[in-house]
């Protein structure tokens, strides 16, 4: 079975860590987002996907090639200009040949796609919708159904007086191709403000599928972390990469660790991690590739991309670190805190309360107190 991956969003939520990757391609847990998203397919019985991609597609070609290394088909397909969600499959619509699955690039599930296409078939449904309950629906499209599950009514980004349930569409669909009949070609269009509508209209059968898998929407920063914390302590179905060295504590490849310090699981820490004497790791905390961890550092509730190096005695909680930053040393930063990449911060600067640092911002000695 095909697969259609919308992953042509800006991220601009998520800035600065979007600021040079894709939002697709941020890495979660050490890996990209994008290549979990496609094992999970892979696993699930999946084994031809197609990338919409309409920015830094290079990006995607650069680490995912044609998808061999993933053992899977993979095409990468760029737009020639923004198409919005379903002009981006109306795109593709040539490599399509039966029921497909399309996915939001950035849905972070352990939703099981079997049933989810059991159901599908058994109501032989044109448009299947998967539904995950949130509590506040208004950032996403709510969904109302009849007792048989049949969609009665989508809005996109509902008005807190329309609401009067908490199912919302939560981006995963199985269409089959002859609906895209409605969608015009070569032009913007989305599933969310144009082909639902007019399903609805045409009578054509549109179906929910609610769901309690474990479901969020990275592209959200508070979520970035939380999702980093519900996969450690195991709240969502997982498979580590690397080898695991003491209760929830992984390695992924070869690290050093001075024997005074002290991890805490749940911890993932990249090859080549270096943590110095005294230090403190406490989950759940993810460390990436290449990081430094001085003397006597707290590093608790975090995440760590590659190459970061920390001078001694940094306290870093429940903040996101971006790749290859110098921080000086008993700088505080916590309280979901993110630094860009390439930042180089002096000594004892003080960065809390969800405070951002775009790329490349040098901070001299205790220049921020915040
Ligand atoms: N290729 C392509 N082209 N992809 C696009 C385009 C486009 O023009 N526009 C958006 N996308 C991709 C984004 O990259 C993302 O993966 C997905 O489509 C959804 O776009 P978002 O911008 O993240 O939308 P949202 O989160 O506000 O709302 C959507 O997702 C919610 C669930 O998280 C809607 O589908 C809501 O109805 C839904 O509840
Ligand atoms: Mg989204």
């Amino acid at each position: 079975m095909k697969a259609v991956i919308l992953v042509g969003g800006q991220g601009t939520r998520l800035r600065p860590l979007t600021c040079n990757i894709p939002k697709p391609m941020i890495p979660l847990v050490n890996q990209p987002f994008i290549e979990w998203m496609l094992m999970r397919l892979r696993d699930q019985g999946i084994n031809e996907v197609i990338l919409a991609v309409q920015y830094l597609a290079d990006r995607f070609r650069a680490t995912l090639g044609d998808g061999s290394r993933l053992e899977m088909k993979l095409h990468i397909v760029e737009e020639p200009e923004p198409r919005g969600t379903a002009g981006a499959v109306k795109n593709v619509e040539y490599l399509l040949d039966g029921p497909t699955f399309v996915f939001n690039g950035d849905v972070m599930t352990d939703l099981d796609l079997r049933a989810m296409l059991d159901f599908h078939r058994e109501k032989q449904s044109k448009v299947t919708i998967s539904l995950t309950p949130v509590e506040d629906p208004t950032q996403f499209g709510l969904v109302e159904m009849d007792a048989d599950q049949r969609v009665k009514r989508f809005l996109e980004k509902p008005r807190v007086e329309d609401l009067n349930s908490n199912l919302i569409n939560a981006g995963t669909y199985i269409i089959e191709p002859d609906i895209f009949r409605y969608v015009p070609p070569n032009q913007f269009y989305m599933f969310e403000r144009g082909l639902f509508p007019v399903l609805l209209q045409t009578g054509d059968p549109m179906y929910g599928f609610p769901s309690r898998a474990y479901w969020t929407d990275i592209g959200k920063p508070p979520t970035y972390i939380d999702v980093h914390h519900d996969i450690l302590i195991g709240k969502v179905r997982y498979n580590f990469q690397g080898q695991q060295i003491a209760n929830r504590v992984w390695i992924e490849g070869e690290a050093i660790i001075h024997p005074s310090a002290q991890i805490v699981g749940p911890v993932v820490m990249g090859d080549g991690t270096i943590i110095e004497k005294g230090a403190r790791i406490i989950g759940p905390t993810v460390l990436g590739p290449r990081c430094q961890i001085g003397p006597d550092c707290n590093i608790e509730g975090a995440v760590l991309w590659e190459d970061n190096r920390l001078a001694e005695g940094v306290t870093l909680r429940n903040s996101v670190l971006g790749r290859n930053n110098t921080i000086g040393a008993r700088c505080f930063i916590a309280d979901g805190a993110i630094i860009g990449d390439d930042c180089v911060l002096g000594p004892e600067n003080r960065l809390e309360r969800g405070i951002r640092l775009w790329p490349g911002t040098q901070l001299g000695e205790k220049a921020v107190s915040f």
